[in-house]
């Protein structure tokens, strides 16, 4: 009788439950949303259109004007998409290729739901010297069958670039995937800057940078790893993370570290030993579950907590989360 009561009075708690997992809350939370000078609002309040073509994606996507544009088809782009301020870009069954989005000198600018693969010698999204940016439901892949340097990275945020969010992308099949703080050159443009939040997102089969940061701030939470082969969180160059609640999978190589070496596996241009930069900080929050990675810390930092409201997942429930809700045609 006893048993019974409790098996029903569990039976009650997760069946109140489940609606949450199936229907998981993905607006936006984040230094795109939580920050100085505003929330990223992309295209509201202006018109919306629909492009089917190259040429027309090309000139919805100019200028400042606040504009809504949703993509269906496929779009084998022959140079790099500018992308204007106050523009959200949304895919409905799209796929980029040829070449990849870039997000330079802009604020407010969202990108969902779109399929970006197969980039070559460039980014599938590069974010340089803009703020307000929210990349979310994508889904970013190539392969690994080249080297580190034949495709570049998934999503890279440089020069000085604030307040982001990248949430529930997934990214796979790919060696460099998102680097924030591309260079030495650019620390005293960088420091004080790159806040980016990053979670909910899916990393399988990948190399290294998920994410690297150097010279910024970055939040990582609620991530899911499944063969991440060598460097996934890697925090240098007195980058500052705050990482918690995520969860490696199968064969990955080393979840966490602060330790500056760029191993040889990720793209070495000074050593075949690696490059040697100074290390950086993490903080640890909520609990993580590193499976059979390995963690090298070698500073604890002063970003103890976001000052943002966010939900944590709980962690035994961050992989089924996270492979349900990540990717494209999940909103
Ligand atoms: C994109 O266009 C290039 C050059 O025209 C071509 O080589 C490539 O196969 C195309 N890719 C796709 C996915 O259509
Ligand atoms: C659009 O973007 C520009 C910055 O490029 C900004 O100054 C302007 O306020 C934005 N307009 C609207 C209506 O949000
Ligand atoms: C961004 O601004 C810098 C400095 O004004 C300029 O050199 C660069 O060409 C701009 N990039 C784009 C894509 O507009
Ligand atoms: C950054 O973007 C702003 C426009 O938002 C521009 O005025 C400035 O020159 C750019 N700086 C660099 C270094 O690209
Ligand atoms: C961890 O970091 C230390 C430096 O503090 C370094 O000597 C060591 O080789 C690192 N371990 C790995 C496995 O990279
Ligand atoms: C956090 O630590 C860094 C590195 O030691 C330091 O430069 C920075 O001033 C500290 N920030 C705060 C708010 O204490």
């Amino acid at each position: 009788m006893k048993l019974r009561l409790f098996t029903l009075a569990t039976w009650a708690l997760s069946a109140t439950a489940t609606p949450n997992h199936n229907n998981p809350d993905f607006s936006l939370v984040g230094f795109a949303k939580d920050n100085p000078i505003g929330p990223t609002t992309g295209g509201r309040g202006g018109k919306t259109l629909t492009v089917t073509t190259p040429s027309d994606l090309v000139s919805a996507v100019a200028g400042d004007i606040p504009t809504t544009i949703y993509l269906s088809g496929n779009f084998n782009l022959t140079k790099r998409l500018q992308i204007g301020s106050n523009k959200s870009l949304i895919g409905r069954g799209a796929e980029i290729t040829g070449a990849g989005l870039t997000i330079a000198n802009r604020t407010n600018v969202i990108v969902r739901n779109l399929a970006i693969r197969y980039i070559v010698d460039n980014d599938g999204i590069t974010i340089q010297n803009s703020t307000r940016v929210w990349i979310d439901h994508n889904e970013f892949s190539s392969d690994m069958n080249n080297g580190p340097d034949y495709y570049d990275g998934q999503c890279d945020i440089v020069r000085a670039s604030d307040w982001i969010t990248v949430s529930w992308n997934y990214f796979h099949d790919h060696w460099k995937s998102s680097l924030v703080g591309n260079s030495d050159a650019l620390r005293d443009v960088d420091s004080g800057h790159l806040h980016v939040t990053y979670h909910h997102n899916y990393w399988r089969h990948s190399g290294t940078r998920g994410p690297a940061g150097r010279f910024g701030h970055q939040h990582v939470f609620n991530n899911l790893y499944e063969d991440f082969l060598y460097q996934a969180i890697h925090s240098r160059s007195d980058n500052q993370m705050l990482v918690e609640g995520n969860v490696f999978r199968g064969e990955s190589g080393e979840a966490l570290s602060t330790y500056g070496l760029v191993v040889p596996a990720d793209s070495p241009n000074t050593s075949p030993d690696g490059d040697f930069e100074i290390d950086g900080f993490v903080n640890l929050g909520a609990r993580n579950d590193w499976g059979s990675a390995t963690v090298n810390i070698t500073q604890i930092g002063n970003f103890t907590k976001a000052r943002y409201w966010y939900r944590l997942t709980p962690l035994r429930d961050v992989q089924r989360v996270v492979k349900r809700g990540a990717g494209i045609g999940k909103i």
